[in-house]
């Protein structure tokens, strides 16, 4: 794969449970980076759940008809490159909001996957498109799926509550492309509109590196001997900067040390000694796509999605470490996502524990102060983070952590 052709945006495909998002990637990527065989890759795919797909053009055709994934056009000739873009799937399931927002923050962009076939919102498709606006994902395309199970005026019908739901929201003016990812309907006009929604941002190439651990693991056998063992591999993204092979970084907040009684934590120094980007070892890493960082962490350390959550790059150059903090804080108007609970969204109160997911971490806190429009919280696990990084709220509300607001690092 020559470095053009490795993934250099992240798109979030979100959505209610079982509106066809595994279908769409299917349709769009062909090959799943998970049929590589080796454990790095295929640990990687598996864990951050997440497909690549090589958008291509046919030289001489129209628009939408010239956009395919195919390496052949219609005529016979070759099509050309445009980009290849990495999915990142968000899984549908109410019990798994906590994935998708701390998945969302490696997002560029989003495809929000809505069924024609149901009625409009269900629940998720209205939790997930609350978390895009909290975190500030506003390049979106609206996939209308499964236009074959419906008659014309049923998908109009449903096109109606589509537009009605999304006004007033960050996906307002997001294109609503109707496709059948199951029969391969309309998927040049979606690619079209992801080429025209959600370009691939500006990077300042001289930027510190700054890796998102979203997984981390052990990809050793048990059984493995130990002069066969291999270091701990940490899966994420990099939100700027590049990452090379040899590099010395830093993880921080690191690990939790003891230390005459008193426990405290530390930053993790190791170095990268091998890199994976879009299913291929390389030398050097970018923004955009998943990557697997392979180091000389002990894979103990790494073990178990241990280190999810955290931030790697240069020594000295990532944010700090936080145990406490004051947030400034926004509410919703009324908590989405289930009937259970429905209604008016209360204060933050002072002794509550709250789940925060701040960039790739989720993390529990409790406040210790609450106050109009701000509070006080103390975290069971610190975060590295910087003042101004926005915060997603959850609250127990019945069995569950639901979506209440977010907040803003002060
Ligand atoms: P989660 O990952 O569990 O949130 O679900 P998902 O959104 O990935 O849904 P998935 O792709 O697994 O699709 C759910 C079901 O819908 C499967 O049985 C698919 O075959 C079917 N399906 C997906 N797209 C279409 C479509 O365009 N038309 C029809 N008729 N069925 C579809």
């Amino acid at each position: 794969m020559t470095p053009n052709k490795r993934p250099e945006v992240n798109i979030g495909l979100v959505g209610h449970v079982d509106h066809g998002k595994t279908t769409l990637v299917q349709a769009l990527s062909g090959e799943w980076t998970d049929q590589h065989s080796e454990e790095m890759k295929r640990g990687i795919s598996i864990r951050l759940g997440y497909a690549d797909a090589t958008f291509r053009q046919c030289p001489g055709m129209d628009e939408p008809d010239c956009y395919t994934v195919e390496e052949e056009c219609p005529d016979g000739s070759e099509s050309e490159h445009l980009r290849t873009v990495s999915f990142v799937d968000a899984p549908g399931h109410e019990t798994l909001m906590a994935t998708m927002l701390s998945g969302a923050s490696l997002m560029d962009g989003a495809v929000l996957v809505i069924s024609a076939s149901e009625e409009v919102p269900q629940a998720q498709t209205e939790e997930h498109l609350m978390a895009l606006d909290i975190i500030g994902i506003e390049n979106i395309v609206i996939a209308q799926n499964k236009i074959d199970l419906v008659d014309r005026e049923q998908a109009e019908q449903n096109y109606q509550q589509i537009k009605e739901f999304v006004a007033g929201t960050v996906a307002e003016d997001a294109p609503v492309v109707p496709i059948s990812a199951q029969q391969g309907v309309n998927m040049d006009l979606l690619m079209q509109a992801i080429e025209e929604e959600i370009p691939t941002p500006d990077r300042d190439p001289d930027a510190d590196a700054e890796l998102l651990v979203a997984r981390s693991f052990d990809i050793n056998r048990p059984g493995t001997t130990w002069d066969s063992l291999v270091g701990g591999v940490l899966g994420g993204s990099l939100s700027q900067g590049q990452l090379s092979a040899g590099e010395e970084i830093e993880l921080r907040p690191g690990r939790e040390v003891e230390e005459g009684g008193q426990s405290e934590w530390q930053p993790l120094q190791t170095t990268v000694r091998s890199l994976q980007a879009g299913g291929d070892d390389v030398e050097t890493a970018t923004p955009g796509g998943l990557l697997g960082v392979g180091t000389g962490l002990d894979p103990a350390i790494t073990k178990g999605d241990a280190l999810a959550g955290q931030v790697a790059g240069p020594p000295g150059t990532l944010p700090p470490v936080q145990e406490s903090f004051t947030m400034g804080v926004n509410l919703l108007d009324r908590l989405v996502g289930s009937e259970e609970g429905a209604g008016e969204i209360e204060e933050i109160s002072t002794g509550e524990p709250l789940m925060l997911t701040i960039g790739t971490a989720t993390t529990v806190g409790s406040v210790t102060s609450a106050r109009d429009g701000e509070c006080e919280v103390q975290l069971k696990r610190p975060v590295c983070a910087e003042p101004g990084d926005k915060i997603a709220i959850n609250r127990r509300v019945g069995a569950r952590w639901r979506l209440i607001g977010y907040g803003t690092l002060q």
